[in-house]
């Protein structure tokens, strides 16, 4: 599977990876009720570092209340140190870090005070979400014929479990069209995000990206807005049509699985000359310097493991 570690963070203790099991009666598994984050730890300047750690175990914690969790049993800093102590326990340098935040012990009658949250923190090696070759030559994307969330629908700033049956409805959908990854629109129309990540357009020296409102607030989309500013580019959040995209410089997607990946083509429109553009990569190679902290100001998104 490739998804092995010696152990599993599961509600305080260190499990061994395969007694790390659920009960097929965990309510989470039958109706979605959980929230979950997706990080990672590079092999940084100083040793395994998990990229802004703090940042994302805040969202787990806002998904867990959007979702209707009232109490947990954890503090933010608590699950940082365990966080940490999972990626430290299984020796990995650079690795994906998944912790989930499900309801277990009651929810049948589909209230979330029915049960009690119990978190467990996986980790493994894990390449690029997008293919080992995206980097290289970037994308081809469709958009998608499912629409993204309604924000009165389903709460597009929570990672809930269930909202990413939507995901799984657009990226099936797009690979058996014979794409790599596709690309939502929101209830009005205009360009939401990915099914794992978010979208900016690159025209002239300035770029676009859909406002969070709709969308999920990706804490690689708000790395990159800082990074590009600070390279001296105009970030503009504002609705993105779809034609905006035909028509781009170039068009590039970020997330933490997918990191910073050009597309080169969408909807069988070659996207500039099909190639990852020189905006796209300049902030890329930035990025990836950054997520190993080799770039002084950004060492503070670095948190070592120690
Ligand atoms: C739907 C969706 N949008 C965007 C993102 C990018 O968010 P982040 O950069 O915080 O990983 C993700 C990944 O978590 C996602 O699942």
């Amino acid at each position: 599977m490739g998804m092995e570690s010696k152990f599993i963070w599961m509600n305080g203790e260190l499990v061994p990876f395969e007694k790390a099991t659920l009960h097929f009666l965990t309510p989470a598994l039958h109706y979605g009720a959980a929230v979950f984050e997706g990080i990672r730890a590079y092999n940084a300047a100083k040793g395994p570092a998990v990229f802004r750690l703090r940042e994302h175990t805040e969202r787990l914690f806002d998904s867990a209340r959007v979702f209707g969790f009232r109490e947990f049993p954890w503090t933010v800093d608590e699950i940082i140190a365990a966080t940490k102590d999972t990626v430290r326990a299984n020796g990995f340098k650079d690795c994906y870090i998944r912790p989930l935040l499900y309801l277990d012990g009651g929810g049948w009658n589909l209230n979330v005070d029915g049960g009690k949250p119990s978190l467990a923190i996986a980790t493994w090696e894990w390449g690029n979400y997008l293919g080992e070759e995206a980097l290289a030559k970037g994308i081809r994307a469709n958009i998608s014929s499912f629409t993204r969330h309604h924000p009165n629908v389903m709460m597009t700033k929570a990672k809930v479990s269930g909202n990413y049956a939507n995901s799984f409805l657009a990226k099936t959908e797009s690979v058996r069209l014979g794409f790599d990854e596709a690309i939502l629109l929101d209830p009005q129309g205009y360009i939401a995000e990915c099914t794992g990540e978010n979208l900016f357009v690159v025209r002239g020296d300035k770029l676009f990206t859909p406002s969070t409102a709709p969308v999920l607030e990706g804490i690689t989309r708000q790395s990159i807005f800082t990074i590009a500013t600070d390279l001296g580019y105009q970030v503009i959040e504002q609705p993105v049509s779809r034609d905006q995209l035909y028509i781009a410089d170039e068009v590039f997607v970020v997330g933490t699985a997918a990191e910073c990946i050009g597309l080169s083509e969408i909807d069988f429109r070659t996207i500039g000359d099909g190639k990852t553009g020189p905006v796209t990569r300049k902030i890329q190679n930035v990025y990836h310097d950054a997520i190993r902290g080799k770039v002084a100001k950004y060492e503070s998104w670095c948190d070592y493991v120690g």
